[in-house]
């Protein structure tokens, strides 16, 4: 498939889906109209913005929360089910992900934002999303992929479209994906390498650690190795996870947990303390650390999610079992009639 004219991407192929990562991030552009639209709702005063979708397209939606949460004026929430929380009324704006357009979830979801009279804008391929939204709200984008890899294109409209609705300069995503790309750099230095990482991993249980900005990186790794390696993993934030997981340290070799801390360059000093504190009661069980120099919190994101994205394909490898396929998540939708 050609993508845009800018790569050539086996719609067969995950590895050259994930090596399309950083041209990922920019090869939409958000169609002047839908910009015009968000910029008006912003101009209107919304009460907040909830974002719809499930698996591999959700991941856009908690990215961008956990990147602008805190300096929001107006709550941003994420939706991952069938329907959205009682306060969410005709003031606040929707975003509905969706890469095939035809997830059952998503799909209510943004029914029921209908009957709410809210705004919704789309992000979608297309599939019945595209079909029951406002034509003027819907961004479409490339086909072909699967959804977890169409990440870096569901997160540069799903971040820039949020922008507009808070008043904020938009993320020029030709600078983050420049970034995005030079960051592999750091593997060699920094990092130990994907196919190392995963071998270390292999008949491990890979725990991941994170907290804020990095805690939907530490998710995404999760269901990563998940849906492409088919084999378990679990993540969890800390400082939360300080306050019950760190009990089970203990059964960590018993079950062969691996943990795995995801490290931020812009942590301030007691969330280090924590990370220090809590790999050493994990020591027993000999835990990794990963940290990746970026100049900021979004750069950092994509660059270790680009790197864990990797692991995960390595992993597969490493158990020959193919990548693409998601059989299990596939049946799921057939016994259910979907
Ligand atoms: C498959 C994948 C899944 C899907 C999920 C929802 O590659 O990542 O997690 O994302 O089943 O489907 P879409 O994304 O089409 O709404």
């Amino acid at each position: 498939m050609k993508l845009l004219g800018i790569s050539s991407i086996s719609e067969r192929n995950m590895r050259e889906m994930i090596q399309a990562f950083p041209e990922l991030l920019r090869t939409v552009k958000i169609d002047d109209r839908i910009i015009e639209r968000a910029e008006r709702e912003s101009e209107k005063g919304l009460k907040g913005v909830c974002f719809l979708g499930m698996g591999g397209s959700s991941i856009a939606g908690e990215y961008v929360r956990s990147l602008l949460s805190e300096t929001s004026p107006v709550p941003l929430i994420s939706v991952r089910d069938y329907s959205i929380p009682r306060h969410v009324d005709k003031d606040w704006v929707v975003i509905a992900v969706s890469y095939s357009g035809n997830t059952e979830e998503t799909l209510s979801a943004y029914r029921e934002a209908r009957k709410r009279s809210c705004t919704i804008f789309s992000v979608t391929t297309g599939g019945e999303l595209k079909r029951v939204s406002d034509t003027s709200y819907v961004q479409l984008i490339p086909s072909g992929l699967q959804p977890r890899a169409a990440l870096p294109m569901l997160l540069s409209v799903t971040l820039n479209l949020t922008q507009s609705f808070l008043g904020l300069d938009h993320t020029d995503f030709n600078e983050v994906s420049r970034q995005v790309a030079l960051s592999k750099k750091e593997w060699v230095g920094n990092l130990m390498s994907p196919e190392t990482l995963a071998s270390k991993l292999n008949d491990s249980v890979p725990v991941f650690f994170a907290h804020g900005h990095l805690a939907p990186v530490a998710y995404r790794a999760k269901c990563q190795i998940n849906e492409n390696a088919k084999y378990t993993a679990l993540s969890w934030e800390i400082p939360e996870a300080n306050h019950n997981e760190i009990e089970a340290s203990a059964s960590y070799k018993r079950f062969s947990f691996l943990p795995i801390f995801l490290e931020s360059h812009f942590e301030n000093k007691r969330m280090d303390q924590r990370f220090s504190a809590t790999r050493a009661i994990l020591s027993s069980a000999n835990g990794l650390v990963l940290k990746i120099g970026s100049r900021d919190r979004l750069e950092e994101m994509l660059s270790l999610t680009l790197y864990l994205d990797t692991v995960s394909l390595e992993l597969a490898d490493l158990n020959g079992v193919d990548s693409l396929s998601v059989d299990k998540i596939s049946e799921l939708k057939a016994r259910l009639g979907g």
